[in-house]
């Protein structure tokens, strides 16, 4: 049951905006910023006919995130995107985070927050480095023509996250399909359970073999020293997995993508390496490829002079709080030079990104390192030609064929 708000009535946004105007493959869906515009928290039908909320402003999606009388179980949520599952979704399967409350997810994020330190993900830089030189010399390899993202997006987190996991790389092929469909947005509800299952069923034998002789790296301190069940384990292995594979890489690509399609921002990132932390947080903010949160509300609260009712479902476009022009100066521009800190790709709140420091240390080696090896790296399609993935959780290219001149 819905209950309408206080606030004067204004007609609910019909549906959540998810087409993007033609050519601008790196701005969020086109109806977000008239909605933004109109009313930053408004009212939105759901495609089960829930009347809820849909948050475009910078202040409010903040605001949301950050009130624990909002809950991130899946089962309490109504689903915002057309063709989503009539009724309430499952609950969260175990291990995943992102559908817990307090204190169940106070639990996990201590046990994880520790292997997670910025000093520990510094630490890695340097095995970062070894891994991005090598794809760079397979890319040049290759040759001109090359998909980016075949050979330089995907491969180099998931050999990093495999690495800090203690998930065998040489097993991509095992667990790399699964994630890829857990993520799809086009997927029916049976597939994704499915490959939740294989992607499970896969850990479970890692697992196993950790409790037996537990080896240097995360899954093995997990299984020495934590309380966790073996069920646990493999749920979080799965999801840390997972959740390290596709994010990072649509960043590599997609942030590929718009520098090339900015080629004085790509030189500015040449010209002054320093540059580059300044440069991830932009792309982050200008990007921000995964786009959209869902919370629901355990009590009546009032934010920002509309009254939500415990019950009602509201969708967090961080995309579009990401280019709220009363947050950041001409939004819809590309400024590596900006300060972009507070931009929201990472999420905020109890839930916020576990792994940011890790695709940041990724990120801020990945791209300047392209960059500077191939000075003249351009597209090798017209850019109209680069297929979007628009059809998948996390936005991005699904493709990315390059070319430069041989030496
Ligand atoms: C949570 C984005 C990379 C692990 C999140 C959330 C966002 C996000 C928006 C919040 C979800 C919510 O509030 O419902 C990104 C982006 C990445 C990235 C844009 C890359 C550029 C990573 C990596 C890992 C990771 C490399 C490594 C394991 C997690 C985990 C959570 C999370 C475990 C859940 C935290 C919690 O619920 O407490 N991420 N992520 N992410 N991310 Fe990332």
């Amino acid at each position: 049951r819905t209950t309408p708000a206080t606030t004067p009535a204004t007609q609910p946004v019909a549906e959540l905006p998810t087409r993007r105007a033609p050519g601008c493959p790196f701005d969020p869906p086109a109806g977000l910023a008239p909605v933004r515009e109109r009313s930053p928290l408004a009212r939105m039908t759901y495609p089960d006919g829930h009347v809820g909320w849909l948050a475009t402003g910078h202040s409010a999606v903040r605001a949301v995130l950050g009130d624990p009388r909002f809950s991130s179980r899946y089962e309490l949520v109504h689903h915002p995107l057309p063709g989503a599952p009539e009724g309430p979704l499952d609950p969260a399967p175990v291990g995943d985070m992102t559908g817990m409350d307090a204190p169940e997810h106070t639990r996990y994020r201590r046990l994880l927050a520790g292997k997670f330190t910025v000093r520990r993900m510094r630490q890695l830089e340097n095995r970062v480095r070894e891994i991005v030189a090598e794809h760079l010399d397979a890319l040049e390899r290759r040759g001109p023509g090359t998909d980016l993202v075949d050979a330089y997006a995907k491969p180099i987190p998931a050999l990093v996250i495999c690495e800090l996991l203690g998930v065998p790389y040489a097993d991509r092929e095992r667990f790399q399909d699964h994630a890829h469909t857990i993520m799809s947005a086009e997927e029916t509800p049976e597939n994704r359970y499915a490959a939740m299952v294989g992607l499970q069923r896969y850990m479970g034998e890692l697992v196993a073999a950790q409790r037996a002789e537990p080896t240097d790296d995360l899954l093995g301190d997990l299984a020495r020293d934590s309380d966790l069940s073996d069920e646990e384990l493999v749920g979080i292995g799965a999801f840390l997995l997972a959740a390290g594979l596709d994010t990072t890489a649509n960043m590599i690509a997609h942030g590929t993508f718009a520098l090339l399609s900015h080629p004085a921002q790509a030189d500015a990132l040449r010209a002054d390496p320093d540059l580059a932390p300044q440069a991830v947080e932009e792309l982050l903010r200008y990007l921000t490829v995964a786009a959209t949160g869902v919370r629901s509300a355990r009590e009546d609260v009032e934010l920002e002079g509309h009254l939500i009712r415990a019950g009602e479902t509201v969708t967090l476009s961080l995309d579009a709080a990401n280019r709220d022009p009363l947050r950041f100066p001409d939004p819809d521009v590309l400024d590596l030079r900006r300060k972009a800190t507070g931009h929201l790709a990472f999420g905020h709140g109890i839930h916020q990104c576990l792994g940011q420091q890790l695709a940041r240390v990724e990120l801020a080696i990945a791209l300047p390192a392209l960059f500077t090896r191939f000075p003249d790296l351009r597209l090798a399609v017209p850019a109209e030609e680069i297929p979007l993935r628009t059809d998948m959780n996390i936005y991005g290219v699904h493709r990315l064929p390059v070319t430069w001149n041989e030496a």
